[in-house]
């Protein structure tokens, strides 16, 4: 049912330090900050030939980011997202699996003007699992 890894997106304490990083030292190519006042996070894309890596930091005070960096001061990987062609029916299957939806259900639309669901952690080894409609 999944498809593509879309993205993993990764909290950081400083997001020019975490650009800097992966433009200087690891060679990446990495868009400017994009403020995302709509998600609470500033994101920076960094692109890699097979998927994407997205660095979030915490905007506003409603921040979802905000929670995961005090429990994880250095950042850390905060969620993964997987594509899949209709998100919809991706919700009724993993529903009848037993696994959690988080909020009311419904998909929004997410930072890449696509429909998303995030998936609870604890079904998922741990990992907060974001669907993308493809
Ligand atoms: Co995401």
């Amino acid at each position: 049912m999944i498809g593509r890894l879309n993205h993993v997106a990764i909290a950081v304490p400083d997001l020019a330090a975490a650009s800097a990083q992966y433009r200087s030292v690891l060679g990446a190519e990495v868009s400017e900050p994009l403020e995302q006042p709509e998600h609470g996070v500033t994101v920076v894309f960094v692109s890699l030939p097979n998927t994407k890596i997205e660095l979030l930091h915490p905007l506003g005070a409603e921040s979802p980011i905000e929670k995961f960096l005090e429990r994880n001061p250095a950042g850390g990987i905060h969620h993964i997202c997987y594509e899949v062609d209709d998100i919809q029916a991706a919700r009724d299957r993993l529903q009848q699996e037993g696994a959690r939806v988080l909020g009311d259900d419904e998909p929004k639309i997410g930072a890449h003007g696509k429909p998303v669901l995030f998936l609870h952690p604890k079904d998922f080894c741990g990992t907060l699992v974001e669907l993308e409609q493809a």
